[in-house]
C-alpha cells in the first residue's frame, strides 16, 4: 500500500476506492432504549449487513470495517462470547449472498485467536470468496494497528531493511488501495489504534449516528464530503 503522488492545486477527493468505518456507539444505543447490550450488537450486524448491499452502488472498492479489536478481549466474557455468535451467525446467514455478488472476503487482525469453529467459518468464507473479483470487505478481527506495525515491521528487518515502503508492504493492507476515507460513528472522535499507518493521509469523517442507525444514505454523505475535500498528501 502506497502513498498516492500528490494531486495539484483545487481537485477535490473525487470517488473515495477504500473506506474504513470504526462501528461505535452499539452500547449507548442499546442503553438509550433499555434494551441488553447484545441488541445493540445484533442491531449493529444488521447494520452491517444492510450498508453491505447498499455499498454496492456506491463505487467502493474496499470497505474496511473495525469489528473487534486486540483491546476488546477486556469485555466481559459474556460480551465477547455474544460478538463471536454474532459473527458465526454473519457469515453463516450471509456468506452465500457475498459470494453470488462476487464479493471477496478478507479478514485483517490475528483471527486465530478465537474459537475453533469461528476461525473454521472464517477460513471457510475466505476460500469461498478469493476468487472474486467485485468489491472486498476487510473485516478488522483481534486487530491493533500498533500490533500490525510491529509485526510488519519485524518481517521487514527479516527480509532486509526497514523503510516506510518495507513496513507498508507487509501490513495487513498491503494487497488493498491506499486508504481514503475513515468513518467514526457516535460522535467519538479518535482512531482508537485502528488504520494508524494507512490513516497517515486519509481524510477523516465523524458522525453522532450510532452504529445501529447507520445507513447506506450516511455512507453516501460520507462520500459526497470527501468528494470535496482537497487532499494535497502533504504537497501543494
Ligand atoms: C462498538 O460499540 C462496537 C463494537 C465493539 C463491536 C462492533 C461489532 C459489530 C457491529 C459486529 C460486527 C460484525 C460483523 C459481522 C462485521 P460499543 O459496544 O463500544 O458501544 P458503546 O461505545 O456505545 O458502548
Amino acid at each position: 500500500m502506497s502513498v498516492p503522488a500528490a494531486k495539484s492545486g483545487g481537485l477535490g477527493g473525487g470517488q473515495a476506492r477504500h473506506v474504513a468505518i470504526i462501528m461505535d456507539g452499539n452500547g449507548r444505543w442499546a442503553k438509550k432504549r433499555h434494551v441488553p447490550r447484545a441488541l445493540g450488537h445484533q442491531k449493529g450486524v444488521e447494520a452491517v449487513r444492510a450498508l453491505v448491499h447498499g455499498a454496492a452502488g456506491l463505487g467502493i472498492e474496499v470497505l474496511t470495517l473495525y469489528a473487534f479489536s486486540t483491546e476488546n478481549w477486556q469485555r466481559p466474557e459474556d460480551e465477547i462470547s455474544d460478538l463471536t455468535r454474532l459473527m458465526k451467525r454473519f457469515i453463516l446467514s450471509d456468506l452465500d449472498e457475498m459470494a453470488d455478488n462476487n464479493i471477496r472476503l478478507k479478514i485483517i487482525g490475528d483471527y486465530s485467536a478465537f474459537t475453533p469453529d469461528l476461525v473454521e467459518l472464517i477460513e471457510r468464507a475466505l476460500e469461498r470468496t478469493k476468487a472474486n473479483t467485485g468489491s472486498t470487505i476487510a473485516v478488522a478481527l483481534n486487530y491493533g494497528s500498533m500490533d500490525e506495525i510491529a509485526r510488519a515491521a519485524r518481517l521487514a528487518a527479516a527480509k532486509g531493511a526497514i523503510t516506510p515502503e518495507t513496513i507498508a508492504a507487509n501490513l495487513d493492507t498491503a494487497d488493498l488501495p491506499p486508504l481514503d476515507l475513515l468513518i467514526r460513528t457516535s460522535g467519538e472522535e479518535r482512531l482508537s489504534n485502528f488504520l494508524l499507518w494507512q490513516a497517515a493521509y486519509a481524510e477523516l469523517w465523524f458522525t453522532e449516528v450510532l452504529w445501529p442507525d447507520f445507513t447506506a444514505d450516511h455512507l453516501k454523505q460520507a462520500l459526497d464530503a470527501f468528494a470535496i475535500r482537497e487532499r494535497h498528501y502533504g504537497g501543494r
